[in-house]
């Protein structure tokens, strides 16, 4: 077992699956977001009912939403995706400075004789993979700083209106492009690693090919353009208040 998860395949494995875990914490994590695009179609961006329990009937869809990643199961489930996020970043940096020992230069990801056929985001995964952290830490010191982690750790105040934080952190329009940085870096981070994912597990095949580099685009396009709509949205909510 040790070998394995130190084998180049070993390691690989190991990416892939983290990596497959964290597509599914963005599915929904961009579907729940997405909801307060559908609250402002249904003229129910803002609603927070004023009984302050968790699943109130006034609320709008979006803040259900935030409820629903506050229960139990799912707050059990936060060191989960910090292991998840530990693991993938933990493993990709080895197989970073593996690649790098192993070809003798820095250009390369994966087979050097095959280096030059490679998309850019092949080839640039790792600095792609150290922007996403970095603005990650950005977009938690938004958002979770300020809701999950007062409320986990009874330290000060939780902002339990949701909306708030959506409109104080897209009011401004250099926010807006600063995320939407991220969504691009995102984007080609995920439409490569989930190609790279089933060619790890052998799907590499002429056939599957194609349709796995196209459902790749399609299912990191979905992820990306939740975040994009809800970013978009909210900066459109903050100017008309
Ligand atoms: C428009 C874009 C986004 C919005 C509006 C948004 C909103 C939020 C909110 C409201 C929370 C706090 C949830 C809570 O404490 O209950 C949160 C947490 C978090 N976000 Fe985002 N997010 C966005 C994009 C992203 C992206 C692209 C990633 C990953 C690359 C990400 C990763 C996380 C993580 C890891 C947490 C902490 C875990 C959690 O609370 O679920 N977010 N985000």
């Amino acid at each position: 077992m040790a070998n394995f998860l130190t084998s180049s395949i070993g390691k690989k494995f190991i990416q892939s699956v983290s990596g497959a875990f964290l597509i599914i914490f963005l599915l929904l994590h961009g579907t729940i977001n997405f909801f307060s695009v559908l609250d402002s179609l249904s003229g129910k961006f803002g609603a927070v009912a004023a009984d302050d329990t968790l699943f109130s009937t006034g609320d709008g869809l979006f803040k259900l939403g935030c409820d629903f990643m506050s229960t139990g199961f799912i707050s059990i489930m936060v060191p989960v995706l910090a292991l998840g996020f530990i693991v993938h970043i933990g493993y990709g940096i080895w197989l970073t400075i593996d690649n790098y020992k192993r070809r003798g230069g820095i250009k390369r990801y994966e087979v050097a004789s095959k280096a030059k056929n490679d998309s850019w985001s092949a080839k640039n995964m790792a600095i792609l993979g150290v922007l996403i952290l970095g603005l990650l830490g950005f977009h938690l010191a938004h958002f979770w700083a300020k809701m999950q982690l007062p409320e986990m750790f009874g330290i000060g105040n939780y902002e339990d209106n949701p909306y708030t934080l959506l409109m104080a952190t897209f009011s401004k329009w250099w926010m807006v492009a600063l995320y939407m940085v991220w969504f691009v870096a995102l984007f080609l981070h995920l439409e490569h690693g989930f190609w790279s994912m089933f060619q790890t597990i052998g799907w590499n095949n002429k056939k599957w090919h194609k349709r796995l580099k196209v459902t790749g685009i399609v299912v990191s396009a979905v992820i990306v353009l939740l975040f994009v709509a809800t970013a978009v949205n909210a900066y459109v909510e903050a100017m008309a208040l």
